[in-house]
């Protein structure tokens, strides 16, 4: 939530500041900001609404001037989305700007204290007490000013500061923030995405560091101010993987990405045939230890643990429970030495994520971390790491960023269920067979829905929609109601198809859409029953069925084809229409599709 960045260089500051803002803007869009700093004082300009409204205030930057600056796209937290609450926040003495990502917990004493003091506060955000106190620190060292500032500081944050004589630093405390290097200039961004137009040679900062940017070097200093030596890491993808590529939206490409990303994570991880993983491997005294799995995440990356679920204990045989990482933090979680935890968050960021993480950690779990993004907090924390190759995901609603933890969940299931042996060579060869045909699965299941257009320019018009599946079908359900609610707002809701009757069938009338997910074939026939229930009480029936399928055409209104795979993934083609319809449907209904209302990418607050 909320994205900064920070430039120190010999030209101006400003376009390239906005221009950073631009690629962070699906952190947060409520406002957008800038202060450059030219040697004397710091010139700024804020508004509420996107980087574009600013970028028109400003003129592209051009009425900004100065070489050094910060820059601010917000998700607002403390005080309502408007031009006073918008970031940069400045001191009195307008000797600090100060752009924030992360809540001060401990605002509201500070602003108190500083109030007390005389200082005047103008916003209502928590942000603020951080330019104050950076103003009541400073005796002629910047340096200590933001020591001592940060020293007061609760909460998560990742601070970006300039100073009217023109310093720039930047500080973390559990909240993303990385360093770019560049030739004669120097960044920061909460995300790779801005620092990949000018370099990719970045370090990651850790918790408790700063670093002050001139245009000739970046020095990274410890809690203490000692000057630190960090490694310098090369940023995997190039900047065309961050932009549009001639998609209306960041989310069809995305979408249409898939084949590719799910190839990237999983074939470099087949060597002869057998799956291996870069950084999980137990003993087998540590694996059979494990007593039971426990999945923790949020939002879509908790569905695709929803999947895994399914598959981890049907090919292995381990009790796996799915947690919401918000619930899971605050439960006092019977978790031990006995437990493997899986950690799945595309960011690596989420907040909730990784306090249930550390709450686990500390009661003796092992922790695998599945995650896209390189050098993440979660990434850190955990013991083991399969990377999801899915490349920046920009759109506020995951696509790719799903459906690779879930080949990544799938390959887990394979790989334990070999190392514990529970499969047969056979049924080995077959899933991996089966995983090296998905890119095709995943591409065939774009191609049969081409027109799902059609489909969606009909039925947006429903303001209720049920999405019903049994077993994995139900899994795919929580992905495919999610996506629809989160792009078109529409009232959509997943429920296991068994379930309906003990309460939530009493809302089925005439008026309701029912999207029946019948790709399970074990449980076709209840499935099956089901429509008729739903139908029977009025309700139209969209199903997803798969290729080849005949009997569901005379039950269902409607019908989305998805090729046959493997059972077991047949989840990773189901999830690409809904996804599909999810976006044709929002486009129907005029929603901003990759900056939903109300939402950001990554939520880095509780
Ligand atoms: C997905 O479309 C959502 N935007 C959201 O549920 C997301 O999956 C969740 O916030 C978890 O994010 P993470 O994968 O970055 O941890």
């Amino acid at each position: 939530m909320c994205g900064i960045v920070g430039f120190s260089g010999t030209r101006e500051a400003a376009a390239v500041l906005i221009d950073g803002l631009r690629r962070l803007e699906y952190r947060g869009y409520d406002s957008a900001g800038i202060a450059v700093a030219d040697g004397s004082a710091i010139n700024m300009a804020k508004v509420k609404g996107y980087v574009k409204n600013l970028s028109e205030l400003t003129h592209d930057g051009a009425d900004i001037r100065g070489q050094i600056g910060v820059g601010h796209t917000r998700w607002a937290t403390h005080g309502a989305p408007n031009d006073v609450n918008a970031h940069p926040h400045i001191s009195s003495d307008g000797r600090f700007a100060v752009v924030h990502n992360g809540i001060i917990e401990n605002y509201a004493l500070l602003r108190q204290e500083l109030t007390k003091k005389g200082y005047a506060f103008v916003s209502d955000t928590d942000t603020e007490v951080v330019a104050h106190l950076l103003e009541m620190y400073y005796d002629g060292d910047e340096k200590k000013a933001v020591m001592k500032a940060a020293a007061r500081l609760e909460g998560s944050y990742s601070l970006g500061i300039i100073c009217a004589g023109g310093r720039l630093f930047a500080v973390r405390e559990q909240s993303p923030l990385i360093l770019g290097l560049g030739v004669g200039e120097n960044y920061f961004a909460s995300d790779v995405a801005a620092l990949v137009p000018h370099t990719k040679n970045v370090i990651y900062l850790d918790d408790g560091e700063f670093a002050e940017l001139t245009p000739e070097a970046i020095t990274v200093y410890d809690v203490r101010g000692r000057a630190i030596d960090k490694p310098v890491s090369k940023v995997a993808w190039d900047v065309e993987a961050a932009e549009k590529g001639g998609y209306e939206h960041f989310m069809l490409k995305e979408i249409m990405e898939q084949p590719a990303c799910f190839k990237a994570t999983v074939e470099p991880r087949i060597k002869n045939g057998r799956i291996e993983f870069e950084n999980f491997d137990l003993s087998d005294q540590e694996l059979r230890g494990i007593r039971r799995i426990v999945v923790t995440a949020c939002g879509s990356a908790g569905y695709a643990g929803q999947v895994g679920r399914y598959v981890i204990e049907e090919l292995c045989r381990i009790p796996v429970s799915v947690e919401l990482a918000s619930e899971l933090r605050y439960r006092n979680p019977i978790i031990d030495s006995h437990t493997l935890l899986v950690v799945i968050s595309q960011s690596g960021e989420t907040a909730d994520t990784i306090a249930a993480l550390r709450e686990c950690k500390a009661r003796g779990a092992r922790v695998l971390a599945i995650v896209n993004v390189v050098g993440s907090t979660i990434a850190k924390l955990a013991d083991h790491v399969i990377y999801t190759w899915a490349g920046p995901e920009i759109a506020v609603a995951t696509t790719k960023g799903y459906t690779t933890q879930v080949a990544v969940l799938d390959m887990l299931a394979i790989y334990l269920a070999d190392r514990l042996g529970l499969m047969e060579k056979e049924r080995y060869d077959a899933l991996v067979d089966a995983l090296h045909a998905m890119p095709g699965k995943l591409q065939r299941a774009i191609d049969l829905n081409r027109n799902i257009h059609k489909l969606a320019k009909r039925l947006c018009k429903y303001n209720d929609i049920y999405f019903i599946g049994r077993n994995l079908d139900y899994a795919v359900c929580m992905e495919g109601a999610l996506k629809l609610k989160e792009i078109s707002y529409i009232f959509a809701e997943a429920y296991a198809a068994g379930e309906l009757k003990h309460g939530t069938i009493a809302l089925v009338e005439q008026g309701s859409l029912v999207v029946s997910l019948a790709c399970y074939e074990p449980l076709f026939d209840k499935t099956m029953s089901n429509i008729e229930e739903v139908k029977a009480r009025g309700a139209e029936v969209l199903a997803v069925a798969l290729e080849g399928n005949r009997k569901i055409l005379s039950k269902a209104d409607d019908v989305i084809f998805v090729p046959r795979t493997e059972p077991l993934f047949n989840p990773i083609a189901q999830i690409v229409p809904l996804q599909l319809f999810a976006y044709y449907v929002a486009k129907e209904r005029g929603c901003d599709i990759d900056k939903p209302k109300n939402l950001a990418k990554s939520v880095t607050v509780e």
